[in-house]
């Protein structure tokens, strides 16, 4: 591996003006894997200057040209999938399986936007025979992408993809905790012809790197993920030169179990939905919401996977990782400690797991409060962490209602084997998707977003390209 990384600007590696370097570490074992230079506003004030000089260029080079330098990006992460899972998994401590699923998503992302960037047509309007009046989808110039900890290649990728594809260019700040496979990123983009100034990459501090860039004269969009504070600080930057934003702040999804549903495959996607990533997901189903009269039976199968989950460093490929910063691993023990205080009860887990070489790590028992209500602090914040929070209900309308007292609205889950209900229960939920009858259903392919404070503006799939333009209205007298 290796033990230093530099900026990536211009296309190559580029000291820092300062020289200053920070450790990101293996949260499993607390062990430093590389230092990373840590950039400040001149050095973004370098990366921008460098993307606003390749703007033209890369606007103007023929769209089915663009595309094919994705489509090669996308190839090389694919030959190099397992080096950039093993190094998501040192640096996030998430299972090494998962890490091959972003970096395949990572890809999947450059192969859609790839392809679609010869695809995103205009409109012509009618307005009788003395005009000729059309639409066209420009870039807007200089993106800036801040992105979070949790999933750093595959959200880099979800931003970085559809920006390029129609024709604008970007400056990356990744989160200071896990910066490495955005760093790799960069250089495989580099290796593809990606022009240099296309796409750069600054790593270092929230406060220093992100405010830079997120103020910066030169950025004509901003796109963020992570949380509620951070995304209204980026959207104050935003509005003194109102300019738009993608925002993704997570969320305190509800997944619904209905009396008439599979309860097994339920079950197991409820499992999945509180334990994917360590918990430490946006879309994660942190609020189990179940028909009480199979409230018993749901929670004994999710107890019972519990005792036969496998907890360790995610190099090993157990069922469940490390979480990936010391701050979220506070964060997640107080959220263990507030549950019994207001009221609720831990039928599995509740603490940190130690045993063992565990002891070095940041790892966290998968827990399940019951005896919950919705009022409470655990039903009501963003977690991020293994835990699930189980409340009952007993008639549809009253799901609905518990699932959407929430002042997120991220994602929802559905379990039910009646289509009428199903259809009628998703339109009724206030969530930018729902999944139905399997948890995380979609793909790259499915638009992605929130609502209320979740966020605005969308991600993924087609939609996202829009996102990505403004948009012109040509008309002329002829
Ligand atoms: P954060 O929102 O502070 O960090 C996300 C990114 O924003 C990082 O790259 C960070 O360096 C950058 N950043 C921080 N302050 C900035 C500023 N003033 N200007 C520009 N960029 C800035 O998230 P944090 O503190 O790491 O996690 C806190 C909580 O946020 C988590 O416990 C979780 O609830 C939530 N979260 C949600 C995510 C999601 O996927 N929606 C992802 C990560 C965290
Ligand atoms: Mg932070």
């Amino acid at each position: 591996m290796k033990q230093r990384y530099e900026a990536f600007v211009d296309g190559v590696e580029r000291r820092t003006r300062a020289g200053e370097y920070f450790g990101t570490h293996d949260p499993a074992t607390g062990e430093l894997i590389a230092e990373v230079a840590r950039a400040k506003s001149e050095d973004v004030d370098n990366a921008v200057a460098s993307s606003l000089a390749a703007c033209a260029g890369w606007r103007d080079s023929v769209p089915a040209a663009r595309g094919r330098v994705l489509l090669d990006v996308a190839r090389r992460i694919r030959t190099e999938a397992e080096a950039l899972a093993r190094l998501e998994t040192f640096d996030t401590g998430q299972t090494l399986r998962q890490s091959r699923v972003d970096v395949e998503t990572a890809a999947r992302y450059f192969e859609y936007y790839g392809g679609a960037a010869d695809k995103l047509h205009g409109e012509t309007i009618p307005l009788g025979p003395d005009y000729l009046s059309y639409t066209r989808n420009e870039p807007f110039g200089v993106v800036g992408v801040v992105t979070p900890w949790n999933a750093p290649i595959n959200q880099a990728a979800r931003a970085i993809a559809p920006a390029l594809a129609v024709g604008n260019t970007v400056v990356l700040k990744p989160a200071e905790d896990t910066p490495l496979t955005s760093l790799e990123l960069a250089r495989i983009a580099a290796d593809a012809s990606l022009p240099p100034g296309v796409f750069n990459v600054v790593p270092g501090f929230g406060a220093e790197a992100g405010a830079a860039l997120t103020e910066h004269s030169g950025v004509r969009k901003i796109v963020f993920t992570g949380s509620v504070e951070t995304g209204r600080a980026i959207m104050k930057a935003a509005a003194g030169r109102l300019i738009p934003l993608t925002l993704e702040l997570g969320g305190k999804s509800p997944d619904i179990v209905f009396d008439d549903a599979d309860l097994d495959k339920a079950a197991a996607g409820a499992w999945a939905a509180f334990t994917m990533k360590a918990g430490q997901i946006c879309s994660a189903g942190s609020r189990l919401l179940v028909h009480s009269s199979v409230h018993d039976e749901i929670v004994e199968r999710l107890v019972s996977f519990a005792k036969s989950t496998v907890i360790g460093p995610g190099i090993d490929d157990p069922d469940i990782g490390s979480l990936a910063t010391r701050g979220q691993f506070e964060k997640v023990k107080s959220y263990l400690e507030l549950g019994p205080r207001e009221g609720a009860r831990a039928v599995t887990g509740g603490a940190p797991a130690t045993s063992g070489a565990l002891s070095k790590g940041l790892f966290v028992e998968p827990t399940i409060f019951v005896d919950v209500d919705n009022s409470m602090r655990v039903a009501r914040e963003e977690i991020f962490g293994p835990v699930l929070t189980v409340l009952k209900f007993d008639t549809d309308d009253e799901a609905i209602e518990i699932a959407n007292d929430s002042d997120y609205g991220l994602v929802a889950g559905v379990w039910t084997r009646d289509l009428t209900r199903a259809h009628r229960v998703a339109a009724a939920l206030e969530a930018g998707q729902v999944f139905i009858n399997q948890y995380f259903a979609g793909g790259v392919e499915t638009p992605f977003g929130g609502y209320k404070m979740s966020g605005f503006g969308r991600e993924k799939g087609f939609e996202a390209l829009k996102h990505y333009c403004q948009f012109k209205t040509v008309t002329v007298r002829i």
